[in-house]
């Protein structure tokens, strides 16, 4: 089995700007993490670098016990980091089959992947751009797992939909976890996703400024409230 992901002292620039600083992240294999973090905090972009669609300027990024800081984005993929990105849409004029197919050329890890997905089973031949918004994510979910990673790196997936669909995502979640899978999942909704949760940072800025089981977290709201705020250094003086 994957060891799954291990970050070190990660810094990612925008703009020549360093966005993520010195972030240091474990993920184990068969584990969820959750990422959490207000808006602008630096999520996406760390995520981006870790599956090398944008550069770090320094750090540590393993794989499997593979260093793979200095690999490009397929390499990446192809040795097993999978990232649903944040915003990412099906190909709505393809069907439900061809929008797993176009990650993969196997056509047995089409049924596998919409397997964790039993309601697009029976509509693999529609379009789908005909579909339900929370279905349109399984899509795409379902097509980073057609190509069996190792490591999956979750962007928002939640974003525009409904809390009930994001209620029938996380479970999927955390059985990919269950089957072995070293999962990072961002996502607004803190309390559904700590519920599915092992282990939970929170990035303020671009650093890491809270960290703990996803059970510590979801029972100290105020601890997550002042992290997200950046509140959590600052002392009253009573
Ligand atoms: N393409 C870009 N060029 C320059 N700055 C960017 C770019 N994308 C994001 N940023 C900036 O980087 C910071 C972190 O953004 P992002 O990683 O998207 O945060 P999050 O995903 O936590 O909301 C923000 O201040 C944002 O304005
Ligand atoms: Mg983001």
């Amino acid at each position: 089995m994957s060891t799954g992901l291990e970050i070190g002292d990660l810094t990612v620039p925008r703009a020549g700007f360093p966005i993520v600083r010195g972030v240091s992240l474990h993920i184990p294999a068969g584990e969820v993490t959750v990422l959490l973090g207000a808006n602008g905090a630096g999520k996406t972009t760390l995520l981006e670098a870790l599956s090398g669609l944008i550069p770090a300027t320094s750090g540590t990024v393993e794989l499997d016990g593979v260093d793979i800081a200095g690999f490009g984005r397929v390499q990446r993929a192809l040795s097993g980091l999978g990232h649903v990105e944040q915003g990412r849409h099906v190909f709505g004029e393809l069907t439900v089959a061809e929008n797993v197919e176009v990650a993969t050329g196997e056509a047995g890890a089409i049924d596998r992947a919409l397997a964790m997905f039993p309601e697009l089973v029976p509509r693999r031949d529609v379009l789908a751009g005909s579909l339900s918004g929370g279905e349109q994510q399984m899509v795409v979910i379902a097509r980073a797992l057609a190509r069996n990673p190792k490591a999956l790196l979750l962007d928002e997936m939640s974003l525009g939909l409904a809390p009930v669909i994001v209620q029938r995502l996380l479970p999927i979640v955390r059985t990919l976890a269950d089957e072995g899978v070293a999962v990072l999942l961002v996502e607004q909704y803190a309390n559904l996703a700590l519920g599915i949760g092992n282990s939970a940072y929170v990035l303020n800025r671009g650093a890491v400024v809270l960290q703990g089981t996803a059970r510590e977290l979801a029972e100290n709201p105020d601890s997550v409230r002042d992290a997200y705020l950046g509140t959590s250094a600052v002392t009253t003086g009573g």
